[in-house]
């Protein structure tokens, strides 16, 4: 797929362009240094950046900083984008691609609402909008196996975006299925949101052994955790869009890894 997936470390360290119109309750973030950060991240190596037409703050929207920013958008990067739950399938493509200034988005997922809800009608209409050529991919979001599972009968699935972390591992059954399916899972979330306190000691432990923050090392975990799987830190900060990106020099050792494994 268009670049946004690698199995070396540095194609799966993505971006999360959510807060970079700002967020609720948080300081508004300055269209010049929205636009300065989703340059910076492509700069260093970022080739996936995550990014959705309802990701908008008053008038700011991520898709039109994202536009703005990278456009002529460079050869192997990947925009993937989202329809929402209860959004029609076409009317947020078209959102899309008119915001982004696309022709052709690279991946699109269908969001789940709920998680009994069944997906297989809008995921066939999404898939209709592949078969149109105005996708190039489509994949889920926020998805239970079992709707990952009944998706996968009706079209095939490049992608699963779900939340995922050191911190909260609860996914790793999905994790493990996507890597033997080779199918991109996408962890969101997966620095907590700014709403998780990194305080265990075992991640502490290997920060310090590595002399690295708890936050690289949760992003160096994801990286080893599974071969099919993206991140996309989500940040409006130039130095912690820096150190996220350091993260991918950072090696842990088998030990390392099993220790954090056991964290959640
Ligand atoms: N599919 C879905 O339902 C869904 C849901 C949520 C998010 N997402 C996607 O996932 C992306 C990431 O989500 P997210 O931003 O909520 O969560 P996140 O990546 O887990 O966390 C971002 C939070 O961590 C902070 N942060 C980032 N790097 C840091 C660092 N190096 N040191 C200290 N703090 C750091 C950010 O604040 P600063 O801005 O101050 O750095 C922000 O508060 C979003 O951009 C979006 O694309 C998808």
């Amino acid at each position: 797929m268009g670049g946004g997936f690698r199995r070396g470390g540095e194609g799966r360290l993505g971006f999360g362009a959510m807060r970079l119109p700002g967020m609720p309750g948080r300081q508004p973030v300055d269209h010049t240094t929205a636009v300065a950060v989703a340059r910076r991240a492509v700069e260093l190596g970022v080739t996936h950046i995550d990014t959705a037409a309802f990701y908008t703050r008053g008038a700011s929207r991520a898709n039109e900083i994202l536009r703005r920013a990278l456009r002529p958008y460079p050869d192997g990067l990947t925009l993937a984008t989202k329809v929402g739950p209860g959004q029609d399938v076409r009317a947020a493509v078209e959102q899309n691609l008119t915001e982004l200034g696309r022709d052709v988005l690279d991946l699109v997922y269908l969001q789940s609402g709920r998680p009994d809800e069944t997906l297989d009608e809008r995921f066939a209409q999404l898939a209709k909008l592949r078969e149109e050529g105005l996708v190039r991919e489509v994949g889920l979001s926020n998805v239970t196996r079992a709707q990952f599972a009944g998706a996968r009968t009706v079209a095939p699935v490049a992608a699963v975006q779900n939340r995922f972390g050191v911190h909260d591992q609860s996914d790793a059954v999905l994790v493990d299925e996507c890597a033997e399916a080779g199918v991109m899972y996408v962890a969101h979330s997966v620095l907590g949101g700014g709403r998780v306190r990194f305080t265990d000691p075992a991640l502490r432990t290997v920060a310090r052994r590595h002399g690295a923050s708890v936050y690289q090392v949760a992003l160096a975990w994801g990286l080893a955790r599974s071969p099919t799987l993206v991140q996309i830190p989500g940040t409006a900060s130039l130095t912690h869009l820096e150190q996220n990106m350091a993260a991918v020099r950072l090696e842990l050792d088998e030990s390392e890894i099993a220790m954090l494994e056991r964290l959640a």
